[in-house]
């Protein structure tokens, strides 16, 4: 993994290889289908915008409930507590629960290019925060999906950051998938836990991403007993990844997500688990 203290030629050299494995580098020819061209002057428009991001990190699961928005939002905080400039994008357009897990009901105004909210020190946007919660349409899908993402990524101004982590939805349907191509992710933290079923389907969505190009750069087991089952290990060796860390089952992560609050912030031990991780995320 990009390591922060890498040099900077070393960084871009990283980038570019990144991009040509990911096809970003398609240049609209002549004859091409106008909306495939679309879709890819699209993706050039996205990437400028988000060219001050040094890393873009999805969280991701093939299956729901796992801790994904959690291990998001608190891998987020972490690192911005080690000096990092930090975004935190709710990239799940079905169910856009950061701003609900931290308790925000700010609204972006309604001005391109849009900008992200501060919360704590850490820029946030999501979908959740164009359109009232309750009026949203509760079905996207296809075409619409890829449209309203890619719109969204373009219109939204980070500034200079040096991660952005995206709180993905799960499963093997159209919006990770999208969100995979559109924002040239330098790759996924597979989020699991100990159960058997979740490994299996960890390692599904970890051969899925591998499949589209896009690195799975570590895995970190949630609601653990602290040591990590044989089933998340399989899936580390499966992938041939990295073990980030774990997260232990804890009754207060539940009351602190109600409460609005991050948890790193009011429980130690979470905090020391988080800074962990988050030290193999940076090579530190
Ligand atoms: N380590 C933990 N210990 C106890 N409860 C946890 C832990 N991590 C997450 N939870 C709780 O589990 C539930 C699901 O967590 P979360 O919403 O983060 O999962 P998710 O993978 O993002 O779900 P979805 O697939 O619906 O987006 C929440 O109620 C959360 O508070
Ligand atoms: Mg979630």
């Amino acid at each position: 993994m990009a390591n922060e203290a890498q040099p900077q030629a070393e960084v871009h050299q990283h980038q570019h290889q990144h991009q040509h494995q990911h096809g970003q580098g398609a240049q609209p020819t002549p004859g091409m289908h106008p909306s495939f061209m679309r879709v890819i002057q699209q993706r050039q428009r996205v990437k400028e915008k988000l060219s001050n991001i040094r890393h873009k990190i999805g969280v991701y699961s093939a299956k729901g409930g796992v801790g994904k928005t959690t291990v998001a939002i608190n891998l987020a905080y972490a690192l911005k507590e080690k000096g990092f400039k930090v975004g935190l994008l709710d990239a799940d357009i079905d169910c856009p629960n950061v701003t609900m897990f931290l308790g925000m009901d700010e609204k972006m105004e309604p001005v391109l290019p849009l900008k992200p909210i501060d919360n704590h020190g850490v820029k946030i946007a999501s979908t959740a925060m164009l359109v009232d919660e309750l009026k949203r349409p509760m079905i996207w899908r296809g075409p619409i999906i890829v449209k309203m993402l890619g719109d969204f990524f373009e219109n939204t101004d980070w500034g200079d950051l040096d991660y952005l982590i995206c709180d993905l939805s799960p499963g093997t349907s159209d919006a990770p998938l999208t969100i995979m191509q559109v924002l040239d992710l330098d790759g996924f933290i597979i989020v699991t836990t100990p159960q058997k079923v979740a490994g299996i389907n960890s390692i599904r969505s970890g051969l899925m991403a591998k499949r589209l190009n896009v690195s799975v750069l570590g895995v970190v087991e949630n609601m653990s007993s602290g040591k990590p089952s044989e089933k998340t290990m399989e899936v580390v060796r499966t992938l041939d990844t990295e073990f980030l860390g774990t997260i232990g089952k804890r009754d207060a992560i539940a009351d602190i997500t109600d409460n609005g609050k991050v948890h790193i912030f009011e429980d130690q031990d979470i905090k020391k688990e988080f800074s962990a991780i988050v030290d193999r995320i940076t090579g530190k």
